[in-house]
């Protein structure tokens, strides 16, 4: 099972795949929680070129192929092996992210973004994705609040403008209704417990999984 967690920033994703990973182990499921950018040694140091420096530090472009570097070497390296392994891939943030900043949000060709997924992770999908959608102040106010506690700030793409975050969140709810088999669109303002009942729920109903051992 293949489940990836999208959205913009500050909008729950890490929260919701970390207590779904929870839950799930404690159901002796064999997960695998990893995130993008990153997730693999070499995609993690490509992580670090892409959320830290200017906002202007990368072409729309370079950003484009730096990001499916790091894809292309956390597929390889860490996704693939736990799928053929029969384990839970938990994602956090995956290809449609790619789509939304760079190609809603940036306006890159949405077909060519299409064209290195068929090549990179070829014709697996997710089985199925939560869209975290959420206000976009409201995100970014999450988000900033979090970084302050941080020794490292990953702060490149918060620090982008609020029109290009309101083009992401629209993105992301194309990109949802595009793909009404594999994507649910969750609203980020509910308590963190209340979307994750919804998830297990989802997953029930969606997947026809049954759960031994439920949070109250
Ligand atoms: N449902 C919620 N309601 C209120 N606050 C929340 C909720 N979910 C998460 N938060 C808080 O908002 C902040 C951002 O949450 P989180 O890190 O999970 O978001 P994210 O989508 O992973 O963000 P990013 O895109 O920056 O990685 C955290 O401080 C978290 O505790
Ligand atoms: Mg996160």
């Amino acid at each position: 099972m293949f489940i990836t967690f999208e959205g913009g920033e500050g909008t729950g994703k890490s929260t919701q795949a970390l207590i779904l990973a929870d839950i799930l182990k404690k159901n002796d499921v064999d997960v695998v929680l990893t995130r993008e950018p990153g997730g693999s040694p070499g995609a993690e140091i490509i992580r670090n070129l892409l959320v830290t420096g200017s906002v202007d530090r990368w072409s729309n472009m370079s950003e484009v192929l730096l990001m499916y570097a790091a894809r292309a070497d956390h597929w390889q390296n860490t996704i693939k092996p736990a799928l053929d392994n029969g384990s839970w891939v938990l994602c956090d943030r995956f290809a449609d992210s790619t789509v939304a900043y760079q190609g809603y949000g940036r306006g890159v060709n949405r077909e060519f973004l299409q064209l290195l997924y068929n090549y990179v992770v070829g014709d697996i999908e997710p089985d199925i994705t939560f869209v975290f959608d959420l206000d976009v102040y409201e995100g970014i106010k999450r988000a900033t609040t979090r970084m302050e506690g941080n020794v490292v700030v990953e702060g490149r793409f918060e620090a982008m403008d609020m029109e290009f975050h309101k083009r992401i969140r629209a993105g992301f709810l194309e990109i949802a209704k595009d793909n009404p088999s594999r994507c649910v669109v969750m609203q980020a303002d509910s308590h963190p417990k209340v979307i994750h009942r919804q998830i297990i729920d989802i997953l029930q109903e969606r997947k026809g999984l049954s759960w031994k051992n439920l949070p109250a």
